[in-house]
């Protein structure tokens, strides 16, 4: 174990709670590539600081909770309601994250979003200062402090300006966009400067890392290196630290008994039929609507298999304060619904949709009866949703289809079937392929991907962000 102790700051913990009572609570594990993946980190004496995702007013609730939370290493940072209005569902979650995906603005509520755009700003700021302040109450010197994601570009900023001394790392687990992208915000620069702060900044693909260092260069006329962002003399390290899982969590859980007799129940279930898998939270980036579009063009381009597949998408609910993602819901249901009356006979459907999620060990379970695991995202960070999969099926050898604009295409594009997600033409003959395609073949490239997901795990890239963020501020110093 490492000695030196880790401050993960993430605006969502690992768990989210749900009030019981006055003082009772019931903590959940929350959904989300960013928690799958720093949960993995074992080897550090962390603490985690975040929001439990619930609104807290009282001070019995906020004793109660904080206490709850302690015997889980997390610290609560409190928001009210109108200020995770405008800072979570606002300015991060109808702003930021469609910006960073390239989806553009919502389309319906442009002008008003524009309009409201400096007061979801001003509250994003305020809402990374309260970040920041739980962060001072809980630094001890010599703690490495890792700011995570498109919600906290402020913190590397506010926790410098209260103490220099802090070592800071900031990591972005969505992708950074072209510049071009960038510099329609209105905020382009202060965000960028603020991010700047930090001792060393971090993406999940080089691409990325290009992407924010020559935002840098063209918004802000700094000097890019092949180290990262020069300011007057000051380096900010830039760099590249693709994400893993901790794929052993994965391959022990399908080897419990309890496991492999639901995985038998699965398989009797769907037995004589091949079996498709999506599992997405219910974003805009995942390219659901597109995902169920090709295999409904499949299905009408290829009768014989109508009895034969059946494909599995889970879908589980997020952010459903925010109006675009509540359209989306409508939007699907309604194409699932059409293509289910279509295909469907009076015992099966082509289609099983579910707006939930399941628990881990269902999701293992779920993960090794597939055939095909389809993952169609516009635009997504890493995926590990793909990683999760290949993890499950060392007996299984599926095959993973997966989109050229995931950042996991560049880690398992050797293994996987790339495809554009918004080509469906495209998509539905890689299914007709991969529901074809020979055992030499799948183990093959079953063989590539396993590796791949097994020897970079979300331990390694911990390990290596904070000893290259150690070793940054090292070489800052002798450098003065
Ligand atoms: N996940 C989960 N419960 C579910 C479905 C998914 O905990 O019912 C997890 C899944 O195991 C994965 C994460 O949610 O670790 C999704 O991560 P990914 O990087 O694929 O996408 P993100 O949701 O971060 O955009
Ligand atoms: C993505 C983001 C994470 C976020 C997760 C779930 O993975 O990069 O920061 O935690 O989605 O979304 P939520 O809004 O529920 O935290």
């Amino acid at each position: 174990t490492n000695s030196q102790r880790l401050l993960v700051v993430a605006n969502r913990l690992p768990v989210s709670a749900t009030r019981k009572g006055d003082a009772s609570w019931q903590l959940e594990m929350s959904v989300g590539g960013l928690v799958s993946a720093l949960l993995g980190i074992t080897e550090f004496e962390t603490r985690w600081i975040g929001w439990a995702g619930v609104n807290v007013t009282d001070e019995i609730g906020k004793k109660s909770l904080t206490k709850a939370l302690a015997d889980k290493r997390c610290v609560p940072v409190f928001l009210d309601e109108d200020l995770v209005n405008l800072y979570y569902n606002g300015y991060c979650n109808n702003i930021l994250w469609p910006l960073f995906h390239y989806l553009g603005l919502p389309q319906e509520d442009r002008l008003a979003t524009t309009r409201s755009f400096q007061s979801q700003f001003d509250a994003y700021k305020k809402a990374n200062q309260l970040f920041a302040d739980v962060v001072s109450e809980h630094y001890i010197e010599g703690d490495v402090i890792w700011c995570h994601d498109y919600h906290l570009m402020f913190l590397p900023k506010y926790l410098k300006e209260r103490n220099n001394k802090m070592k800071v790392g900031w990591f972005l687990h969505t992708p950074f966009p072209s510049s071009e992208i960038q510099r329609t915000l209105p905020s382009r620069s202060e965000l960028l400067r603020a991010v700047l702060v930090a001792d060393l900044v971090g993406f999940h693909t080089y691409d990325y890392a290009r992407h924010f260092v020559s935002a840098c260069t063209r918004i802000l006329g700094l000097e890019g290196t092949p180290d990262g962002v020069e300011d007057q003399g000051k380096l900010t390290r830039v760099a590249a630290f693709p994400i893993g899982i901790d794929p052993g969590r994965f391959i022990r859980a399908i080897q419990l008994p309890q496991i492999k007799e639901h995985i038998k129940e699965l398989e009797e279930r769907f037995a004589g039929r091949k079996v498709m898998l999506g599992v997405d939270r219910l974003d805009m980036i995942k390219g659901i609507p597109q995902k169920i579009l090709a295999f409904e063009k499949f299905l009408e381009e290829n009768p014989d298999w109508h009895d034969k597949v059946v494909l599995l998408q889970i879908a589980v609910p997020t952010r459903t304060d925010v109006p675009e993602y509540q359209k989306l819901t409508c939007q699907v249901h309604e194409i699932v619904g059409r293509i289910n009356g279509r295909f469907g006979s009076l015992t099966t459907v082509p289609i099983h949709h579910l707006d939930r999620s399941l628990d881990f060990h269902g999701l293992c379970a779920l993960y090794a009866i597939t055939d095909v695991a389809l993952i169609t995202s516009l635009r997504d960070g890493m995926n590990l949703v793909s990683y999760e999969f290949v993890a499950c099926q060392a007996s299984k050898k599926g095959v993973l289809i997966l989109s050229e604009f995931a950042g996991a295409a560049q880690s398992l594009g050797a293994g996987a079937i790339l495809v554009n997600p918004w080509n469906i033409t495209e998509v539905a003959s890689s299914i007709g392929y991969a529901l074809n395609m020979p055992a030499e073949e799948r183990e093959k490239r079953h063989h590539h991907n396993f590796v791949h997901v097994t020897s970079h795990t979300s331990q390694e890239w911990a390990e290596t962000f904070v000893s290259e963020l150690n070793d940054t501020i090292v070489e800052a110093q002798l450098r003065i």
